[in-house]
């Protein structure tokens, strides 16, 4: 990892492990253009890629043809309003009502680590493995600074990225569009690769050729939502799972977002990622700066599954934070699907005392347990113990369930307020609205305007008595609703359009918080399913829920698409009961267990009534997860079949660090008839180490193993699976 200036090429270079991103600067008034961004380079300058030779791209050289440079140079952070017709990477309106931003580079500085961005989650690093560039840009007419910023990381193939915007003028300016990543390549017949999906059926991976044109994902919802991920990937046509260069780009970040490709008319691809401009707009005062969230572009010249086993690294040892990043996490049963909000003290206590003697080691008390919660029509807000239904109190509960050997862990909806509550009969103007219009409910609940610090605070002190008046050692933070009617009381006129952004930040604030005051406390994201499945919320909480859809061959596909981007450590997994509650399905439990083994692991359940034997195998499972989860949660994840291409069945493997073992999972979906056994070649293992598959005699080499493969043999029936331990011999 490295960062240098080639004064002679007029280049910067970034290093990374295997990887290299190059970007020169032309002509007398230094404009900053992306020359190159793929496998290593040597020492060799390659301003050539630039392409300025090229007639008529120099400005200076024919002022008067400035347009076709602007249009077709291949810019680090291309603005609009003078000339380049693709999309701009930064929108400014200046106090005249202008559209027009030309940034070259004043200035540069590269140092050993990295900053943290103030109120927003970003990777992070020591001085020792993490190297930063920092380029200031200005527009002279309007004296706007910005700040383009790189960071790279020891070993992993990244480039993390954000912009700073400065108002260094004596105008406010209104920035309209603020990316926080852009960057210009050349075409070579890419296909494009994203994450879609809905309510139970989040992350579904989707891939298509990349055409001519805008192309986005997006989101509007204020959360960046189960229909559409922060994420995309280039890859070329032919690249596979295996082989094949792919970029892929994710923002960290929780609100509405944006990743959008241009392939323009001289076949050059722009690429960005940012906050969705798209009702944004933020006023920029003399003085002031604006942040933009940070972005990550992962290199990979071995195929898709080199990009993920890289964003995995990345976020393992640069993003998460906490006690719990590395540690294994408690096997925890959550009363949601087992009893909804017909739960008391009883019942709890009830379910703790099978799991504790099953192996069970946490108890997640789920919605309903505060105000009048008796269902989902009222009470969000109302954060005080409803002793009616949680009798003797919090504390009470609590201290049985640690009795049992149990931690305790419990739900909130922080962000939340029903019209019918005691908050909002207090402080109706709480809730995010626009005056004089009704606002649209959503689960017969409005957001709180977390832009403000005071009902920030208010949420805080709410929660963190909660927290205090008993021994809570897990909190799961959910969000049920999307953004709507989109206005704050606190807000000016023309400083509206910043809401949905200081939501977020008032978000993040919030978390902050929680856990630094609570230093301890494992803390998971959810929103209703996987609606905030980001990597900005990664950034406070080491695992986030996926998808209430827990029926095992749908979270195939939820988990495949999720671990896409982020590491199974941060997956939120449970075996939950039959027919399953999102889609009926029945399937064995041995195969809930396993495919919930790929991620946190827990169960979601009445262990008081599911079939006995289910309840029998739980031991057996509890025992599976303590001889795997540390393989799981630590070591690089292989994908080597899909259900979702194959209809038939699913095959993903994980292999220690240092190669010395590895679990792989069998899912064969749809049983078939007349069948011989199935040939899996494995991948990542040493070619020269000698393996054992557990429960054999004989060895194999890892060549063997990942040319050859083993065979797999034909399970009868549908939905049956099967893991295979692979360790050294
Ligand atoms: C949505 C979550 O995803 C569920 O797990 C559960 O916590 C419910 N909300 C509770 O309202």
């Amino acid at each position: 990892m490295n960062i240098t200036y080639s004064e002679a090429a007029k280049c910067f270079k970034l290093d990374m492990a295997d990887a290299s991103y190059v970007i020169g600067i032309v002509d007398e008034e230094k404009f900053v253009g992306h020359a190159y961004f793929g496998k290593k380079l040597g020492e060799e300058d390659v301003a050539y890629l630039l392409r300025t030779g090229e007639a008529p791209f120099t400005p200076e050289q024919n002022a008067r043809d400035r347009l076709s440079f602007l249009d077709c140079f291949p810019m680090e952070y291309p603005t609009g309003g003078i000339g380049d017709f693709r999309e701009s990477a930064i929108e400014v309106r200046d106090n005249g009502g202008h559209r027009a931003l030309q940034l070259n580079l004043k200035d540069y500085r590269i140092y050993e680590g990295k900053k943290a961005l103030p109120g927003l989650p970003a990777t992070w690093g020591s001085e020792k493995d993490t190297r930063t560039l920092e380029l200031t840009l200005e527009d002279k007419v309007l004296q706007v600074e910005v700040i383009l910023s790189y960071s790279v990381f020891e070993g992993i193939d990244a480039v993390a990225r954000h912009t700073k915007v400065i108002n260094k003028g004596n105008a406010p300016v209104m920035l309209e569009k603020v990316m926080s990543a852009s960057i210009d390549m050349d075409d070579r017949e890419y296909d494009k690769l994203i994450l879609h999906g809905s309510w139970a059926r989040e992350r579904h991976i989707d891939r298509t050729p990349l055409n001519y044109g805008v192309q986005s994902t997006a989101s509007v919802r204020g959360e960046s939502g189960h229909q559409q991920q922060p994420f995309m990937a280039l890859l070329e046509k032919h690249a596979t799972e295996d082989v094949g260069e792919v970029y892929g780009i994710n923002l960290l970040y929780s609100g509405n977002c944006m990743t959008l490709v241009d392939k323009g008319q001289f076949d050059n691809v722009r690429l960005m990622s940012g906050i969705n401009p798209a009702r944004f707009g933020w006023k920029l005062n003399p003085g002031e700066e604006f942040q933009s969230p940070e972005a990550v572009l992962v290199y990979s010249s071995e195929g898709i599954g080199g990009m993920s086993r890289t964003f995995h690294d990345l976020y393992r040892t640069h993003l998460i934070r906490g006690e719990y990043r590395d540690k294994k996490r408690p096997i925890l049963i959550n009363n949601w699907e087992a009893t909804y909000f017909d739960f008391d003290t009883d019942k709890l206590l009830a379910i703790a005392r099978e799991a504790s003697a099953l192996g069970i080691e946490m108890l997640v008390m789920d919605d309903g347990w505060f105000g009048n919660r008796y269902d989902d029509n009222r009470a969000l807000g109302d954060w005080d113990v409803n002793e009616e239904k949680i009798k003797g109190g919090l504390k009470y509960l609590v201290d049985e369930v640690n009795k049992l050997g149990m931690k305790f862990g419990i739900w909130f909806e922080p962000e939340m307020i029903s019209p019918e509550s005691e908050l909002y009969r207090k402080h109706p103007d709480w809730a995010i609205q626009i005056p004089g219009r009704m606002a649209g409910l959503a689960r017969n609940q409005l957001v709180l305007d977390m832009s403000r610090a005071e009902i920030q605070d208010y949420v805080y002190e709410k929660m963190a008595a909660v927290l205090r008046s008993a021994n809570i050692e897990y909190v799961k933070w959910d969000m049920n609703r999307p953004l709507s009617d989109i206005g704050s009381l606190a807000l000016s006129p023309e400083c509206q359009g910043e809401l949905f952004h200081r939501y977020v930040l008032g978000l993040y604030r919030l978390q902050e918080r929680l856990i630094t005051d609570f230093p301890h406390l494992l803390l998971e994201n959810c929103s209703g399913g996987g609606a905030r499945f980001d990597a900005g919320m990664l950034y406070y909480s080491p695992q986030i829920w996926c998808s209430d859809d827990t029926d095992a061959i749908e979270r195939l596909m939820i988990q495949e698409g999720t671990a896409l981007i982020y590491p199974l450590s941060a997956m939120g997994a449970h075996v939950s009961d039959c027919p399953n509650h999102a889609v009926g399905r029945v399937t064995p439990f041995e195969t809930r267990g396993h495919v919930a083994l790929a991620g946190t692991f827990g169960y979601e359940l009445d262990v008081t009534k599911i079939p006995k034997e289910d309840r029998e195998m739980i031991p057996e499972q509890v025992k599976m997860y303590h001889k795997y989860n540390d393989l799981v949660r630590m070591g690089d994840y292989y994908r080597i079949a899909s259900y979702r291409e194959n209809h038939m069945y699913d095959c993903y493997m994980v292999v220690k660090k240092d190669k010395s073992e590895a679990l792989v999972t069998f899912v064969q979906v749809m049983g078939r008839p007349n069948s011989h056994s199935r040939r899996i070649l494995l991948k990542g293992l040493a070619p020269e180490k000698t393996y054992r598959i557990e429960g054999e005699e004989r060895t194999y080499l890892g060549s063997t193993l990942m040319q050859a493969g083993i065979l797999v043999e034909n399970i009868w029936g549908d939905f049956k699976s099967k893991l295979i331990h692979v360790i050294e011999a």
